[in-house]
């Protein structure tokens, strides 16, 4: 697995994942306006992934002078919170990034630094902390989520949820990976995830490397995959989930779920505990992001619809929890009912 995040020298290097599969480039953030650019340009994506891109945001920010974060001369607070809003205001729908945050922020209102250098310091510790416990958390994830499956299950996957997707080994990627070793897959099913094909460009990418058989589909043949009996399982990560179980997730996860529902495929979701959001109580609270038009009417850089063709781009969909089977996180697995499953596993 290739995390996409590594520190190197004074700079935070990341896989640019706009360019996968075809170019295998790293790069190379020497600011918090770095990082917030990178994210919202999807080159770290995914959302444990963006959370911690965003801690080491926080740490670029402390420095000052050309290529720095702040202003010259600037006091650290105003530095912090200058770069705390910049990142928070990335992408709004995956929570780890204000998860992320305000792990940064504890830290920095614990330590109350007065030095930029000694607060750098201590929020790139915690940026790479946040990366170990990331691994950990997907280590548990890929061992509570592989005993869900059986021997010779097809399972389908949607978008990408590998380590390019959280530095560590990946949500449900992780559970697909760690099932194929234990022999508890036949094979995945990759749909490809328009508008921006995480799963043709990433997944594909992740699984081929992994040794893992998939099979790569467009996204709406989901429905014959299901009603042929070629599925027997469903696999997916999230961007948040609500306190009731409510998951977002990239869009056309709900489509997958109602059409689950209807074949009677178990539709389970891996998830760190950092992607549970106890402030937003149900899935009609939590925000989704709409990103530019262009990513429809394009396709890699090719015009695909008319010119002036108006249209909508919403990068995320909720599934309601009650097409849900499970929840596996790295605390173990929740079954229904979730709002008190989720309470419950908050509260250890
Ligand atoms: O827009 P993206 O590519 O950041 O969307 C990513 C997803 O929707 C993933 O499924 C999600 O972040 C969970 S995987 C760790």
């Amino acid at each position: 697995m290739t995390s996409p995040i590594r520190w190197q020298g004074d700079v935070i290097e990341l896989l640019d994942q706009r360019k996968l599969p075809g170019e295998e480039v790293w790069l190379a953030c020497a600011s918090a306006e770095d990082v917030a650019r990178a994210i919202e340009g999807l080159a770290v994506r995914g959302a444990p992934a963006i959370g911690i891109a965003a801690a080491y945001g926080l740490a670029l920010a402390m420095r000052d002078g050309p290529g720095g974060g702040a202003q010259p001369g600037s006091d650290v607070r105003s530095r912090f919170d200058a770069a705390a809003r910049r990142l928070g205001a990335t992408r709004p729908t995956a929570v780890n990034l204000a998860w992320a945050l305000e792990r940064g922020r504890r830290l920095f209102e614990a330590e109350a630094w007065s030095e930029p250098e000694a607060a750098a310091a201590g929020l790139r510790d915690l940026a790479q902390r946040l990366l170990c416990e990331q691994l950990e958390a997907d280590r548990r994830m890929a061992e509570a989520g592989a005993e869900l499956l059986a021997p010779g299950d097809r399972v389908l996957t949607h978008c990408n949820t590998g380590a390019l997707a959280t530095g560590g080994l990946g949500t449900a990627g992780g559970v697909i990976q760690a099932a194929w070793e234990r022999g508890r897959l036949a094979m995945a099913w990759v749909d490809e995830t328009r508008p921006l094909l995480q799963g043709a460009r990433l997944t594909a990418w992740e699984l081929g490397r992994a040794g893992v058989p998939f099979r790569l589909v467009t996204d709406s043949s989901v429905g014959l995959l299901m009603a042929r009996g070629l599925v027997d399982r469903v696999i997916v990560g999230a961007d948040r989930i609500a306190a009731n179980g409510d998951v977002a997730n990239k869009i056309g996860t709900y489509t997958i779920a109602v059409l689950a529902h209807r074949h009677g495929v178990p539709f389970y979701v891996a998830a760190p505990i950092s992607t549970i959001d106890p402030g937003t109580p149900t899935g009609g609270d939590i925000p989704i992001e709409r990103r530019d038009d262009a990513e429809v009417t394009m396709l890699a850089g090719t015009p695909v619809a008319p010119a002036g063709a108006p249209a909508e781009n919403w990068a995320f969909d909720v599934t309601p929890s009650g097409l849900v089977a499970a929840i596996i996180t790295e605390r173990g697995v929740l079954e229904p009912p979730f709002d008190r499953a989720i309470a419950e596993v908050l509260a250890r």
